[in-house]
């Protein structure tokens, strides 16, 4: 499959039984994706500190927001991997950044961090970050990259293909705290890419998560 990232309509179905009323909301709730270089690298900076600061709290939200600045800053950040979920007025309501992210040095040109990941507080649970996230593996799948890692609640990630990581090798360095050994998980685009791909997660090339 070769979809166009740049230009992603996805159609949310309304919960409703007049078709009318379907057909009205349908075309108002044609969503895009695109990516946050074409205009909104600020729009979703705001958009990712807002959410995180909804959920966790506003030093999470600042976090959250150094954590986007210094990905953009570094050799791992990937524009075309950095997305963003347009409304029909062109506001960012939901966000996706996959970057470069070696494990011990290694793997750098197979592997992404999916990190983080922000739907708009209103807006959750409608498949926004499902869309989001999916359209990522296809362009991460045609740009070669060969599986990806997140840490966060399984809850979120089980259902997009993600796996624990650890019985694949992979494991959290002592510096990161995690409430689970299931919060790490990885996911392969490319089939038997966990064979060979194994190490010590180290996030020490972010300051903000030192
Ligand atoms: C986590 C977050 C990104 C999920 O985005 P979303 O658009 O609301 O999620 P989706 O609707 O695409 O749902 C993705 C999956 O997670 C599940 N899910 C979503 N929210 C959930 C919740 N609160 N509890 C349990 N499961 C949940 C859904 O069931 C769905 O699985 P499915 O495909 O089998 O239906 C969003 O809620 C968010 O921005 N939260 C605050 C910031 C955050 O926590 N980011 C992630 C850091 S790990």
């Amino acid at each position: 499959m070769n979809k166009n990232l740049q230009e992603i309509g996805t159609n949310i179905r309304p919960a409703t039984d007049n078709l009318d009323a379907y057909i009205k909301e349908e075309t108002e709730m044609t969503r895009t994706i695109k990516t946050a270089s074409q205009g909104y690298l600020s729009e979703s900076l705001d958009l990712v500190e807002k959410v995180f600061t909804d959920s966790e709290g506003i030093e999470s939200g600042k976090l959250v927001r150094s954590l986007v600045e210094e990905i953009r800053s570094k050799r791992f950040y990937l524009p075309e991997l950095e997305l963003v979920m347009m409304d029909e007025e062109n506001s960012v309501i939901g966000y996706a950044m996959f970057s470069r992210f070696h494990l011990e040095g290694k793997y750098e040109n197979q592997l992404l961090l999916l990190s983080p990941v922000a739907v708009k507080t209103e807006l959750q649970r409608q498949h926004i970050s499902k869309d989001l996230i999916e359209a990522g593996f296809e362009k991460a799948k045609s740009l070669g990259y060969e599986a990806v890692i997140v840490e966060g609640n399984p809850q979120n990630y089980n259902s997009r293909g993600f796996e624990t990581s650890a019985p694949f090798g992979i494991v959290a360095g002592t510096n990161i705290n995690l409430p689970a050994v299931e919060c790490l998980m990885v996911k392969e685009l490319v089939a038997g890419a966990l064979s060979h791909i194994k190490g010590i997660v180290d996030y020490s090339d972010y300051e903000c998560l030192r």
